[in-house]
């Protein structure tokens, strides 16, 4: 059913009629809570004038219209009764159940077309609605037909990740990728920056992070099983002004970016750079094959000073409520050999190195915390003692996340069966080579972020869902595209609280 809705957007973006009514099918993704259709229509030409203040929202859309439709329509902050307006108003009907105010109203009448919300982002997705309702066709003018919606999402966490590490994608089209997630109305873009295979973000105090560790002297060929290896050198980062034109770009689209940098383990590249913050000293290059590697941060002293002065600069950057600080897959063996950590497990009576990752992780929870921010990490952080206030990224199936929601924590369900989008999607003959996996469209929407076997005191922490893309076999943004849609499409819908509707 969900299914037969997407075909349906994809058959009528590919007839160019996509404003067009079918059936009493919307193209809409993701579909609004409620919909009324009625009668008679709007027509949108160049002399319809946009009613709005002079906000990013008001001129993201006459920019859109002026675009896609070549109107150029004019802007007034006073209403107005010309026969044909498109009025954007923020009300005053906060909703306390929707403590992010991203519900909106969009009415369709013969003579105006009405966004209202409690907030900017309200309107934008109201916008985004009214976009998706637009043709692909310009005509002049255009027919919309009248209608009413009253919208707004299930879970304030709906997010898609990108791993730029195993590949590197430009600055362009990361703000593509964020088009797209403002497109189908989700609002966390997961920018996964560090890994084994390559550091991405420049931090100030250490250009080595950047000048060894974003560069690999080669990259795996074919799959993993065939272990080829090229010889070509490969990386680059985004440079701090990269990254702040980019925040900027995702806060104007309702986006909040949630950086991840990644510790104790998926450190290969910034030990490359300095080697004295691992156990053993060195000296290690960038990886060059996928995978898990043994060498990680050693927790002494000198290590936490390093990563507090890195997450500094990364605060600065990112405004996000949450640091994603990784913790995932991170191999004990060099612990276990290493005289600094048995005496510091020694004297803080850790009994195994599961609890001392948990010491690791409570360390930097604790300075993050004391900078206002929350710290947020995958499910192996569960491992040893949750960190105090940590949230919880459950990626190895449902039961980390179902163990955190009932110890209080706050959790991101990213289960690897419905939610990891490197997955093949459909007969692997067909595909663009991948990582393994069958993870197709129907498999999203079936979806369901919040556990059932959870208590309704529980459930409320599950904040949602989030779309992973590794990209150890994704070396080009139209591959990234391929992988991720149509099951972003799906997620937007599982997320917004739409997928069961027909
Ligand atoms: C993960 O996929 N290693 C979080
Ligand atoms: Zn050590």
């Amino acid at each position: 059913m969900k299914l037969k809705r997407i075909l349906i957007f994809i058959v009528l973006v590919s007839s160019q009629a996509m404003g067009q009514v079918s059936d009493g099918v919307l193209p809409l993704i993701p579909k609004p809570k409620t919909l009324q259709i009625k009668q008679g229509e709007f027509l949108l030409s160049d002399s319809t004038i946009i009613v709005g203040n002079n906000s990013f929202e008001t001129n993201y859309l006459k920019t859109w219209i002026k675009a896609y439709y070549g109107f150029e329509l004019a802007i007034s902050n006073v209403a107005n009764n010309a026969k044909s307006v498109i009025m954007l108003v923020q009300n005053n009907e906060i909703d306390s159940a929707n403590p992010l105010n991203e519900n909106y109203e969009l009415s369709i009448n013969p003579n105006n077309i009405i966004i209202s919300a409690p907030s900017q982002g309200g309107i934008f997705y109201g916008i985004q609605t009214l976009l998706q309702l637009l043709p692909i066709k310009p005509s002049k003018p255009i027919a919309l037909p009248c209608l009413y919606i009253n919208d707004e999402p299930l879970y304030s966490w709906r997010g898609m990740h990108l791993d730029v590490c195993r590949h590197f994608f430009p600055k362009d089209y990361i703000k593509r990728y964020i088009d797209y997630l403002a497109m189908y109305k989700m609002n966390t873009f997961h920018w996964h920056l560090t890994e084994d295979q390559g550091w991405r973000i420049e931090i100030k105090k250490y250009p080595k992070l950047t000048s060894v560790g974003a560069w690999r002297s080669g990259s795996m060929v074919g799959h993993y099983s065939e272990n080829t290896i090229d010889s070509l050198t490969y990386g680059g980062y985004y440079t701090q002004a990269d990254i702040k034109e980019i925040v900027s770009y995702a806060q104007d689209r309702h986006i909040t970016v949630v950086p991840e940098i990644e510790f104790p383990g998926h450190s290969l590249a910034a030990l490359a750079a300095y080697p004295e913050y691992s156990c053993q000293g060195g000296p290690f290059e960038v990886a060059k094959t996928w995978g898990v590697f043994e060498d990680v941060y050693c927790p002494k002293e000198q290590t936490f000073v390093f990563l507090e002065n890195i997450l500094s600069e990364v605060m600065a950057l990112f405004p996000s409520t949450y640091i994603h600080i990784g913790g995932d897959e991170c191999p004990k063996t060099r612990w276990k050999n290493c005289k600094n950590c048995q005496a510091l497990m020694l004297s803080q009576g850790l009994k195994d190195e599961h609890q001392l990752q948990s010491y690791f992780i409570k360390r930097i929870e604790k300075f993050v915390n004391s900078k206002g921010r929350k710290i947020i990490g995958w499910d192996e952080i569960l491992e040893g003692g949750l960190a105090p206030n940590a949230a919880v990224m459950s990626w190895r199936g449902t039961q980390g996340g179902i163990d955190a929601a009932k110890q209080s924590h706050y959790v991101v369900m990213s289960p690897g069966s419905h939610c990891y989008f490197d997955h093949y999607q459909g007969n692997p003959k067909n595909e663009p080579i991948a990582i393994g996996g069958y993870t197709p469209i129907e498999k999203v929407y079936s979806y369901k972020p919040t556990p059932e076997d959870l208590l309704p005191i529980e459930a409320k922490f599950i904040l949602g869902a989030q779309g992973n893309v590794w990209t150890e076999y994704i070396n080009e943004p139209k591959n990234v595209d391929y992988m991720a849609m149509p099951r972003m499409a799906a997620l937007s819908e599982v997320v917004w609280g739409t997928a069961d509707i027909l």
